[in-house]
């Protein structure tokens, strides 16, 4: 039976709302087939063969420690800042191994811990004092010998009450050692030739010789950091006016009531930290 005539003349909107739905179902298609075949939060389906035809260059720790990184940016990714990468020679050797993020154990503490590492270069809390070497701090710059700032969270803005905003968000305070040819960074770099040895040759040392390695850039390392009340106390290891606190800043950080901020949480138990 001859039908009606086909009908022509739509307006052409009707033809653009029908390719945005078109459009709409490709992409949401699209997005399943990622999720199920390439995903790394899924199934991943085919991603044996891409590994087959496509083999990449394999580093379980850097795996690890991305994975990590994805983890924890997820994590926090409600106050996430941009921040710049640093090129590889102007990185400690500690981020070949561990994250921005490298506490994760204590529940309680790690981000506040891990809020301190934007702060602070790693060694700046577990770096060992030897006997013959005594520990200074002072603002280290990757680009500048000795910055000058003003820094970070160092004073208070008179009219908001906040945090100062400063230009210099790469500074951290790291610690140096005073010897008598004067002072001496504590902190390795990654073109340090330790660092870069291990690099080359990390794909293909077995787990126990990892293991050695570790502790080749452990050796000054302490394995808990210092706890707060070294640094949150009127007799702490910061001589915060020298290094440019701010007098009602300097207060605030000194008198800060840690074990009342972590208490707040019920039931808190923190086996070593506050003896
Ligand atoms: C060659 C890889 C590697 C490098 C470089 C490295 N670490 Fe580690 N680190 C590890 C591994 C592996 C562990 C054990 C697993 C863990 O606890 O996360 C570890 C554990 C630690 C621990 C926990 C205590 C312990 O001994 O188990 C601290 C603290 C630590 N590292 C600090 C540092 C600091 C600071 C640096 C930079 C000076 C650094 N690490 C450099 C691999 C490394
Ligand atoms: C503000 C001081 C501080 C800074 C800065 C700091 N740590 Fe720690 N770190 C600690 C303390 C304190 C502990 C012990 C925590 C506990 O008792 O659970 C610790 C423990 C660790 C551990 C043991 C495992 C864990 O999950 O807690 C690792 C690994 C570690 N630190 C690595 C690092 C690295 C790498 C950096 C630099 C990116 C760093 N830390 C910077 C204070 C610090
Ligand atoms: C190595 C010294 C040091 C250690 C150890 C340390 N802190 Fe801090 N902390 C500081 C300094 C310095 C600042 C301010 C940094 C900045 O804003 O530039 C700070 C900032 C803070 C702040 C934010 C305060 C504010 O007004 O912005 C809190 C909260 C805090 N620390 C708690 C802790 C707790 C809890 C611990 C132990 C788990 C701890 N700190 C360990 C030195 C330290």
């Amino acid at each position: 039976m001859p039908g009606k005539p086909e009908r022509t003349d739509h307006p052409i909107f009707a033809y653009l709302i029908g390719l945005g739905v078109i459009m709409m179902i490709l992409v949401v298609l699209a997005g399943v087939l990622f999720h199920f075949t390439l995903s790394p939060h899924a199934p991943e389906i085919i991603t044996p063969v891409k590994a087959k035809l496509m083999p990449v260059e394999h580093s379980a720790i850097l795996e690890e420690s991305r994975k990590h990184e994805e983890f924890e940016v997820h994590r926090h990714f409600h106050n996430i800042i941009e921040f710049p990468k640093l090129s590889e020679n102007k990185r400690p050797v500690c981020f070949i191994c561990h994250s921005d993020y490298p506490h994760s154990k204590s529940k309680k503490v790690r981000s506040l811990l891990n809020m301190h590492t934007q702060y602070f270069a790693c060694e700046t809390c577990h770096i060992k004092e030897g006997k013959d070497a005594k520990v200074v701090y002072k603002w280290y710059n990757p680009y500048d010998e000795n910055p000058e700032g003003p820094f970070f969270g160092t004073s208070y803005d008179v009219e908001t009450g906040n945090l100062v905003a400063v230009e210099d968000i790469l500074s951290k305070i790291s610690p140096y050692f005073k010897k008598a040819g004067g002072l001496s960074s504590a902190i390795q770099m990654q073109d340090a030739p330790l660092a870069k040895d291990y690099m080359k040759v990390r794909d293909t040392l077995t787990p126990e010789q990892r293991d050695g390695v570790k502790n080749k850039f452990h050796v000054n390392i302490k394995p808990k950091g210092h706890e707060c009340n070294i640094c949150h106390s009127k007799k702490g290891i910061f001589d915060y006016n020298k290094l440019g606190f701010s007098k009602k800043r300097t207060a605030d950080l000194e008198q800060l009531n840690v074990k009342g901020l972590i208490t707040k949480y019920e039931n808190f138990y923190l086996p070593n930290l506050f003896k």
